[in-house]
């Protein structure tokens, strides 16, 4: 995986401009790749990259884009440098000078939104395969373990680490290899085991069908560790379940079903003797592309429904159809794990579960702790060298 983007990084500086056509409102483009793109006037001054318009040690903007006239059109452009650069004067005599590769990399005339990360792969039980594994040594201490760790992370959704040392304190080392750990109502970390006065059924050993932890924040946390510590209890296997091959699924078979997820909020709710956690969202929710972006879904914490007379029958028919699907046998992945091992996954796509369990057979003792998502893409592109402008 991360060996192809290397490549896709060098192809990118072969890159060159073949031609351009210019209008009034944008410069079409043809790439020596066979593409070809419009670039708004207004677009391409804004990204003059020279001093004078980004800070040289920050990359920030300094150019005032709502300074610059709305019709600007350059005075002069052409190709330099073997086709390499594009060249261009403005009407008051400021020059800029952009990269093919740069324009190819950011070309959105009929492309979707880019984040800079890695496709996505929806999975079932069919098409995984092995599970998506890495060695926690591998995360401490390469970079190269790190990147590909967090490259299933994204692409997957889930990664199972293991051979980290069954002790109080490791999963919070490993867990800031990729960011800041995530604070919340439950602590920095936790402790997920059979507990005498739980706020929360994960602290008893009942089943917990499959979920997404604290879909009653605005923010639920995004990277989940759960590392396991004993597990010597009878039951309490553990599930894992991909909420966007999930959605996926209910959209080609059920498409108004997947349409009023998207659309009615799911009302939730985390109470206690200290909180009253609120937060409504859909419980699929899109992105600008129209990609899913995040699952909620934790029927335990929907608070008192509220919806429009239509929608309330709507909201239950639609949660209903994905919950059918969701516990279809091809969905669930089903393992124990075991002490030693860290099941970390996207909380706000891959759903997690567990069976119930036997509290009188044997100790489960796992330990857990968020990291958001943010963390952990911009530990990808630093890695990937990608941070620049
Ligand atoms: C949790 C949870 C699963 C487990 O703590 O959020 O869902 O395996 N735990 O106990
Ligand atoms: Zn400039
Ligand atoms: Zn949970």
């Amino acid at each position: 995986m991360t060996h192809l983007k290397k490549e896709e990084e060098k192809m990118r500086d072969q890159v060159s401009l073949k031609s351009l056509t210019a209008s009034d409102m944008a410069l079409s483009i043809e790439f020596s790749t066979g593409l070809e793109s419009r670039f708004h006037w207004l677009w391409l001054r804004e990204n003059c990259h020279c001093a004078e318009c980004h800070h040289p040690q920050t990359w920030e903007r300094i150019v005032d884009t709502f300074k610059i006239d709305p019709k600007i059109k350059a005075k002069s452009y052409e190709l330099t440098s073997e086709g390499t650069i594009l060249s261009l004067t403005w009407p008051d005599g400021h020059k800029t000078e952009i990269k093919a590769g740069w324009l190819i990399d950011h070309a959105y005339d009929g492309h979707r939104v880019s984040n800079g990360l890695p496709e996505i792969k929806y999975w079932s039980t069919e098409n995984l395969g092995e599970r998506p594994s890495v060695e926690a040594a591998d995360v401490l201490d390469s970079e190269e373990g790190l990147k590909e760790f967090i490259t299933q992370l994204r692409v997957y959704g889930f990664s199972i680490v293991k051979n980290l040392a069954p002790e109080m304190g490791k999963v919070e080392e490993l867990a800031k290899r990729v960011g800041y750990l995530r604070d919340t109502h439950f602590g920095i970390d936790f402790t997920v085991e059979s507990k005498p006065d739980p706020n929360n059924v994960a602290y008893t050993s009942v089943e917990l069908k499959a979920h997404t932890d604290l879909p009653n924040l605005e923010s639920p946390p995004g990277i989940q560790f759960l590392h396991c510590l004993q597990f010597e209890a009878t039951g309490g296997e553990s599930i894992l379940v991909d909420g966007f091959a999930v959605a996926d699924q209910l959209r080609k078979e059920n498409p108004k079903a997947y349409d009023d997820l998207t659309r009615i909020p799911v009302n939730y709710r985390f109470v206690d003797k200290e909180w009253d956690l609120r937060w409504n969202s859909p419980a699929i929710r899109l992105d600008y592309n129209g990609e899913m972006e995040e699952i909620r879904y934790h029927n335990a914490l929907t608070a008192t429904r509220e919806a429009g007379f239509d929608d309330m029958t709507a909201i239950y028919e639609g949660l209903r159809a994905y919950t059918e699907v969701l516990r279809r046998p091809e969905f669930e992945l089903k393992f124990k794990l075991e002490p030693g091992e860290v099941m970390v996954f996207h909380n706000r796509r891959v759903l997690h579960g567990r069976g119930e369990f036997d509290p009188n057979s044997g100790p489960r003792m796992l330990r857990g702790c968020y990291v958001d998502c943010d963390q952990a893409w911009s530990k990808l592109r630093v890695l990937q060298g990608m941070n620049h402008l």
